[in-house]
């Protein structure tokens, strides 16, 4: 079994653990997960997950607005998130940026949302939680102006773009999306990343790894895509565990 393990982007406020969430939380550490970020996606969540990280010493806030939520997100919504950075359970902004695959806000929206809240992180010197989805030029464009601290989770763009993300001193999170048969892409990009750069996630309780893939995930579930990465990398298990953990604690200060 493997220990140490740093999940770096979870919800854990989610409907689908609402029956044995207090149940499965406490197992976590008997399966080797040491620390989690778990990542609100409004105000409502964002609450939530404050009173997760509360709860457990082991899970750590993020707080922010989501691309899906953008629309819906009012003037005193942002106030009152921006009132949650005070708690020092509450480590980075976000989940925030864009999302051009559903498109369930308007575009100029999003935009308007991610730079708002990239411009906050940077005012109060946390670290941004970036989702990107088929908006690639779009998220580039405001990283490279606003250069916040940060992580691009659930990484879907290419080796090429990596490379951007690295120049601006970002981080890149790879979750079990590595792990799937058609997984080229995100293959490319872990054998061109150093080690220094990378944080494994979950974004549970999607993207579960193969071979439980379809199911409901967990941070549990984050060994077999730490096993891919040091097959591709060619490292011990442990150890690339050991190193994003390292990197996850730079970047979150925690
Ligand atoms: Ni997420």
């Amino acid at each position: 079994m493997y220990k140490n393990i740093f999940d770096t982007h979870a919800h854990y406020d989610d409907s689908r653990f609402d029956g044995d969430r207090d149940e499965l939380l406490s197992s976590l550490s008997e399966k080797g997960v040491s620390s989690i970020v778990n990542c609100g996606c409004d105000l409502k969540s964002s609450l939530t997950t404050v009173a997760l990280a509360e709860r457990y010493s082991f899970i750590y806030a993020a707080a922010g607005v989501h691309a899906h939520e953008a629309q819906e997100a009012t003037e005193s919504d942002l106030e009152e998130i921006e009132r949650l950075y005070g708690n020092e359970r509450v480590v980075a902004v976000g989940e925030i940026g864009l999302d051009y695959h559903y498109d369930f806000s308007p575009r100029e929206i999003q935009l308007e949302v991610f730079e708002k809240q990239l411009v906050l992180a940077n005012r109060l010197g946390l670290p941004v939680i970036v989702h990107d989805r088929e908006a690639h030029e779009d998220t580039m464009r405001l990283l490279k102006k606003h250069r916040p601290e940060g992580v691009v989770h659930c990484f879907s763009g290419s080796a090429e773009m990596a490379k951007e993300v690295l120049k601006l001193g970002m981080y890149i999170g790879i979750g079990g999306a590595v792990t799937f048969k058609n997984a080229k892409k995100p293959v490319e990009v872990v054998e061109n990343l150093p080690l220094d750069r990378l944080l494994l996630e979950t974004d549970a309780p999607y993207m579960t790894p193969v071979p439980f893939r379809g199911q409901r995930c967990d941070s549990s579930h984050i060994a077999y895509t730490a096993e891919k990465i040091a097959a591709i990398k060619g490292i011990d298990v442990q150890q690339l565990i050991d190193i994003c953990n390292e990197n996850a604690k730079r970047l979150f200060k925690v």
